[in-house]
């Protein structure tokens, strides 16, 4: 009798071990994944009212984030920024750095990882290599360096002699008339309908110059109406 009893105890045990097993399985999958991100910080503004600087996950093909965690001032510490993103759903295809809007729509990407390249069960760290966090420091990293600077100074030349890498590009935009249209300014301060960047990146501005900029906008792959307000609200900023 005794030994009975000692076996069915013995079952007991392994029942409630293994039971304990699938809760656990059951807790990574609901848990999701967490991504953490780092960066040395060197300029700190915030973006405009309507736009968060975000850590966000992405689904396939998708431009609204399923979760993010909006980075503020407060998370920049000694120069250093930290931030963590946990709960992510398993659906996530990329982890951004992104500027959002209110509704959590990507207006554009600062940097992004692929998920897949991570174990599923380690966190995701990502080191960023910004230093500037602002306005202008997103038009620069999401659409110049994205999309223009191979055309516009990355290599030897630039074309039109307008520089749109990093430390140059505002200098040759701001105030500076045109070279193919000398009667406008290729950003005029406080305008953007009277600025020429305006006019080649909105729809109908596909024959403004002899190279489509407004094709060049959409292999962007984000919202391009979001972006062109972005870029508008940095012209309005600009003092005339
Ligand atoms: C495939 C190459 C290419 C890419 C990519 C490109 N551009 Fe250009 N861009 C040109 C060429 C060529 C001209 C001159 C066209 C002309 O004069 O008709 C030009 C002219 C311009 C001008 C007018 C300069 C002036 O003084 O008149 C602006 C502003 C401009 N580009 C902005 C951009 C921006 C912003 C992007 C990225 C969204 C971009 N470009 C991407 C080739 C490119």
């Amino acid at each position: 009798m005794r030994h009975l009893l000692y076996i069915i105890s013995l079952l007991a045990l392994v029942c409630s071990c293994d039971s304990g097993d699938v809760e656990e399985v059951y807790q990574i999958q609901t848990s999701g994944r967490t991504a953490s991100l780092t960066a040395s910080v060197s300029q700190w503004e915030p973006l405009p009212a309507g736009y968060n600087l975000s850590l966000a996950a992405y689904p396939v093909s998708g431009q609204y984030a399923s979760s993010q965690r909006v980075l503020s001032a407060s998370d920049v510490k000694d120069g250093r920024l930290r931030v963590v993103l946990s709960g992510i759903a398993d659906t996530t295809n990329t982890v951004e750095l992104s500027v959002t809007n209110v509704l959590r729509k990507r207006v554009l990407t600062l940097l992004s990882v692929d998920v897949s390249a991570y174990e599923p069960k380690d966190t995701i760290r990502i080191e960023c290599p910004l230093t500037r966090f602002s306005h202008y420091a997103s038009i620069q990293k999401g659409v110049f360096d994205a999309a223009c600077i191979r055309c516009h100074g990355e290599g030897a030349q630039a074309a039109r002699d307008l520089y749109l890498t990093e430390n140059q590009s505002e200098a040759m935009l701001v105030d500076v008339i045109s070279k193919s249209h000398p009667d406008i300014k290729r950003v005029a301060s406080g305008n953007p309908e009277e600025s020429l960047l305006h006019q080649i990146l909105a729809e109908g501005g596909e024959n403004i110059l002899h190279v489509n900029h407004v094709e060049i906008l959409h292999r962007l792959g984000v919202d391009t109406d979001l972006l062109r307000t972005f870029i508008d609200h940095w012209i309005k900023s600009l003092a005339p």
